[in-house]
């Protein structure tokens, strides 16, 4: 397999790694304190597993979803694992990654987290990034924009999305249990899935 999969896939890994104490302190204002501890130590074991032999990008993708379901725990582990694995699906058998391909794979992936968790835009999750960076990637490619257009697109809609949830309450979630007192705070759900759009954007770069 081409390396560039296990190379990016090992970056996000290092950024959430670099980041867990970040991550964490904004889970200790507004839910547990381990939201970064959690994701560091999934992708620990996904930089671990994951490896340059995997024999295509949906392998690597389905490996790092499993990964992170039996190491994230909390309810980010799940539902991480859940949107590598939907990812993995549209990647399986594939060893590049076109424009059209990442767009089913972010909508697969965001299915799969709202299958599993329930939850709609504006309930202060990693949804609250995620969709709208699905529809400004998405905008961006129909006007003929290229991936790494839609992921600059995609970038900011997400970092937006961060500030969105400083000014909402939680309705799902941990943080959903301190109601109004949860506003002013931004998600560290939404945080983690930004993290892992910018570093996709800045590997596809180079
Ligand atoms: N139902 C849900 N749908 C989508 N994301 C959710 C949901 N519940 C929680 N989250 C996300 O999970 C993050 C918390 O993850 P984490 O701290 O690892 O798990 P836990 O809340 O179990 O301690 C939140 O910041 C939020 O973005
Ligand atoms: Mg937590």
């Amino acid at each position: 397999m081409s390396t560039r999969v296990y190379d990016c896939l090992k970056a996000i890994g290092e950024k959430i790694i670099e980041n867990k104490d970040f991550l964490t302190e904004l889970d200790r204002e507004i839910g547990d304190a381990d939201h970064g501890v959690n994701m560091a130590r999934g992708f620990q074991s996904v930089i671990e597993k994951v490896s340059q032999d995997d024999p295509d990008i949906g392998a690597a993708l389905k490996k790092t979803g499993m990964t992170l379901l039996s190491t994230v725990g909390g309810a980010s582990g799940p539902l991480y694992g859940t949107a590598y694995m939907e990812a993995a699906k549209v990647f399986a058998d594939k060893q590049t990654v076109t424009a059209e391909d990442f767009k089913a794979a972010l909508e697969a992936a965001i299915a799969g987290i709202q299958k599993r968790g329930k939850a709609e835009k504006g309930e202060k999750t990693m949804l609250d990034s995620l969709l709208p960076a699905l529809d400004a990637y998405s905008e961006k490619i129909a006007a003929g924009g290229s991936i790494v257009d839609g992921l600059d697109a995609a970038c900011a809609a997400a970092r937006e999305g961060i500030e969105f949830t400083k000014t909402i309450a939680a309705t799902k979630g941990r943080a959903s249990y301190l109601g109004d007192r949860s506003i002013g705070h931004q998600d560290p759900g939404a945080t983690s899935a930004t993290m892992t759009l910018e570093v996709i954007r800045d590997f596809l770069k180079g």
